[in-house]
């Protein structure tokens, strides 16, 4: 009788929360940490179910914006690491390999930075010590906390070059290595990283490998390369992603999913972009499943998880992390980008904070026997071995 309560309480408690089931940080505990971007309602432990997620399935945690400059260091002189300050408590607490998400970017940092007291552009000299400053305060803060920085996001445009950022055009070239500099000397054990969208693109990715020479031949440390992942369902190809870590992989670096989600919402706008200044108005069709994802689709997601993740298994050695932009469907920004307003699917938990079919495919591409170690390559990954 007992026993037959006790089955029908595990089923009902299954059904509901998929308590039995493995966790995403167990399933690939042998291959590479499984991040998740949190926001402050995740990270300040406000919504107690989504934070039990987070406990339960990740051992990595990004900050989806706290730790951007718009919000540590509003004004001139001025920082503010309330927010910031919980997100790394949150980390250590739970002892996750904890990422400060990022340094330098042209979005989400304030016009004042790029400017002098008159409203001009700064000179490359004031900029280089504002930037200086910046790092120094924010990695310095949290040195021997976070365990890796994206030192430098999306500096490059879609054909390779350089983007012209007020970065670039007050600076120039170099400040990209300045950056790296500057974070090595504000925390010397972090790792650093570049991060971009789209370098599974042919040209934008040859940009990165060239930029990645540079720093290199110069003696700048960089630790990795930070593939975004902000994926569609037919695009990249799975053989573009593969290429994409081995080149990589090839300049001895380590490689990571930073930010990965797979988008099944039309794109009115190009393809593989995940620029933030991108926005569309709402159309006709452009908001097709606000009364739940069909199950063909729901399906195809689920395959599509799965070649992708049969991917980043296959280069276990390199990829050191693989961490989703997000936690729930409800919580991802493509709701919002570039068309405001609309109901996505991207993620592995559904709006109620339940496993869709998508996370199971991507368990069981963990268990996929063309997936799983050789006797010979057993050795647990050393890119997830010693992190701090
Ligand atoms: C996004 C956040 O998710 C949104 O909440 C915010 O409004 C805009 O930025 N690439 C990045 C991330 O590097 O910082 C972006 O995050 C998504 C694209």
């Amino acid at each position: 009788m007992k026993r037959l309560y006790l089955t029908a309480f595990c089923g009902i408690a299954l059904a509901t929360t998929g308590c039995a089931q493995t966790t995403l940080k167990k399933a690939f505990q042998k291959d590479f940490l499984i991040g998740a971007a949190l926001n402050p309602a995740q990270f300040c432990e406000a919504d107690s179910a989504e934070t039990a997620i987070v406990k339960r399935q990740f051992n990595s945690i990004s900050p989806e914006n706290a730790l951007k400059w718009e919000r540590v260091h509003p004004e001139p002189g001025e920082f503010d690491f309330t927010l910031a300050d919980r997100y790394v408590d949150f980390g250590v607490t739970n002892k996750m390999f904890t990422i400060g998400h990022t340094l330098v970017w042209h979005s989400q940092t304030p016009d004042w930075v790029f400017k002098d007291a008159d409203g001009k552009p700064a000179t490359r000299e004031v900029l280089l010590q504002r930037m200086r400053e910046h790092i120094l305060a924010v990695a310095g803060r949290y040195r021997g906390k976070i365990g890796g920085w994206d030192v430098v996001n999306e500096a490059l445009n879609g054909d390779g070059s350089l983007r012209n950022s007020p970065w670039r055009k007050i600076i120039g070239d170099d400040y990209i290595a300045r950056a790296f500099e500057f974070a090595h000397e504000a925390d010397p054990q972090a790792e650093l990283y570049y991060n971009d969208y789209a370098l599974e693109d042919k040209a934008k990715r040859s940009g990165a490998v060239a930029l990645v020479k540079q720093l290199q031949a110069q003696g700048v440390k960089i630790t990795g390369v930070g593939l975004q992942g902000h994926y569609l369902l037919g695009e990249p190809s799975a053989a573009q992603v593969d290429e994409t870590i081995s080149a990589f992989e090839k300049l001895g670096l380590k490689v990571m999913i930073t930010e990965l989600d797979v988008n099944v919402l039309p794109t009115p706008g190009q393809a593989l972009s995940a620029d933030v200044s991108e926005r569309y108005r709402m159309g006709a069709g452009l908001n097709p499943y606000t009364n739940g994802l069909p199950d063909a689709v729901q399906q195809r997601l689920a395959q599509r998880y799965a070649e992708l993740f049969s991917v980043f298994l296959k280069h276990r050695a390199s990829v050191s992390r693989v961490t989703f932009w997000g936690v729930t469907d409800g919580d991802s920004w493509l709701n919002d980008w570039p068309i405001p307003g609309r109901m996505s699917y991207p993620l592995l938990f559904n709006r109620d904070g339940r496993p869709k079919p998508c996370f199971q495919a991507v368990v069981e591409s963990a268990r996929q026997p063309s997936n799983v170690k050789s006797a010979a390559g057993s050795a647990a990954n050393p890119a997830t071995d010693g992190h701090r």
